[in-house]
């Protein structure tokens, strides 16, 4: 096979028929994991990037569109199992060239020969039986399920998805290290290319190149901007003023589908102002304590909790809030500055299972806390050994949270708002510091910090600026 076709996998064939086995001995109808397709812009050959859904990929499924994999209750990952993908067409030697051939294409599921159907063999396989289906969400996916008429898998059966991606192997862990190794290169030349006058696009476009050099994907839109406020922005239109801050949060997928999610704030100009380097330092304070509270057994919520006790502590000291900060955390007097979670599960995708909803990210018994901030926290489970997460801790000057009543005049009493009300007025914007971790017994280390390399110490940070 030629280079061009080559088929990306990342765990070798017998851990993809173990992952399937774990899943049908769960299972107690057939389950129809769906490979997707890529959307098409104006005629259906041109389309948008092709990424295969993450379960089906972490089932073994190779990046094949339109491809679907079944799995029977009780197969031994093997027998009873599936790849149900398109037979090439007459025409994909001449469009595509060389496209893989149904040996590739077991082997590197995990199959047997025999293991490979054509799409349109699945309603015939199914025989009129009940399956779950799990699908991303394609408009030509779900019409193709609802013709089928095919329900969606249901909680059980989801959780039993989840329990099996909760916590990544060492084949899981390698392809974030090299999406964190390329991401930590894209960041340094994102920073270097940072200069005043210069434009937020222009960061875009370092940080873009150092992935189509890798041929990786970017894991969300990255949010590069100078309103670091705008917790999740896009686009980059805006001319870079010396004295502004740069938020860049952007994270890489590697072919295999594994992502990091990483954030880094620094001064345009490479010089901190006072207040800047304050607000920064604090950010950082409870970027590094909440990432060595993640160890087995702790409660992510606890982490979130803890973030937020720092930063009001800091808070306090730069006189923005006022009073005791364990009181300040319970009346959420944080979220005034730091209005979202602590981070999320990050794996197959940045936010790693959301598709799941809150079945992924909190545990059985637990529900979101409602309060404005806390009710943002995408995850509260007890951490275990190999599960990854985000540690991403901010400070903001949010002028829509400081034009609201509703947010602003219960917690009047312990806020310094001339102060505030200087910083909105300088446009102050908003700090991030992200880090991907994985979870690790404090014997073997503590946490892995994926982002470890990318500096976090504010002078290091500032060096690394306007180089390019
Ligand atoms: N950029 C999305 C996040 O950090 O969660
Ligand atoms: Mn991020
Ligand atoms: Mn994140």
């Amino acid at each position: 096979m030629s280079e061009q076709h080559a088929i990306t996998m990342t765990a070798p064939p017998e851990v993809y028929r173990q992952r399937r086995a774990k899943l049908a001995a769960a299972l107690e109808r057939p389950v129809v994991i769906f490979a997707g397709h890529a959307p098409a812009r104006n005629y259906p050959a041109n389309t948008h990037h092709f990424r295969a859904g993450s379960s089906y990929r972490y089932f073994g499924g190779p990046p094949l569109e339109n491809a679907a994999l079944l799995i029977e209750p009780g197969s031994d990952g093997d027998a009873g199992c599936t790849l149900l993908r398109r037979p090439p067409g007459a025409d994909d030697a001449l469009w595509f060239g060389e496209v893989p051939t149904d040996n590739d294409i077991a082997a590197a599921a995990g199959l047997r020969r025999e293991g490979l159907a054509d799409t349109d063999k699945l309603e015939a396989l199914l025989a009129g039986r009940a399956a779950a289906t799990v699908a991303p969400p394609f408009p030509d996916t779900l019409a193709w399920i609802a013709k089928l008429g095919l329900p969606p898998a249901n909680d059980d059966e989801l959780r039993a998805i989840i329990n099996l991606r909760l916590t990544k192997d060492e084949h899981e862990l390698a392809a974030m290290r090299r999406s964190s190794g390329i991401c930590i290169e894209a960041h340094r030349a994102a920073m270097a290319a940072t200069k005043p006058g210069k434009r937020e696009a222009d960061v875009a476009a370092a940080f873009m190149a150092v992935l189509h050099r890798h041929e990786c994907q970017v894991a969300f839109n990255p949010i590069i901007t100078v309103h670091g406020e705008v917790l999740h922005g896009q686009g980059h239109p805006n001319i870079m003023p010396d004295g502004a801050l740069l938020l860049c949060d952007a994270g890489v997928e590697e072919p295999g589908g594994y992502a990091c999610d990483f954030t880094r704030t620094f001064p345009v100009s490479g010089k901190w102002t006072p207040i800047q380097r304050h607000l920064y330092e604090i950010t950082l304070r409870a970027a590094n304590e909440a990432t060595a509270a993640c160890v087995p057994a702790a409660r992510y919520r606890d982490v979130h909790d803890l973030s937020a006790r720092v930063i009001c502590e800091g808070l306090v000291e730069a006189e923005l809030l006022r009073g005791d900060p364990a009181e300040l955390v319970a009346r959420t007097a944080h979220a005034l500055f730091y209005p979202h979670g602590v981070g999320h599960l990050v794996g197959l995708d940045a936010h790693d299972m959301e598709d799941f909803g809150d079945l992924a990210g909190y545990a059985p018994g637990r529900a979101r806390r409602p309060e404005f901030g806390n009710k943002y926290l995408r995850l509260d489970r007890d951490l275990e050994p190999g599960m990854c997460v985000t540690i991403e801790p901010g400070i903001y000057l949010v002028p829509a949270i400081w034009a609201s009543d509703e947010l602003v005049k219960p917690l009047a009493d312990v806020v310094n708002r001339p102060k505030v009300d200087a910083l909105l007025k300088d446009s102050f914007g908003g700090i991030r510091i992200e880090h991907t971790i994985c979870v690790r017994p404090a014997e073997t280390g503590g946490p892995e910090i994926l982002s470890e390399t990318l500096p976090t110490d504010p002078d290091e940070v500032a060096a690394c600026v306007g180089t390019g």
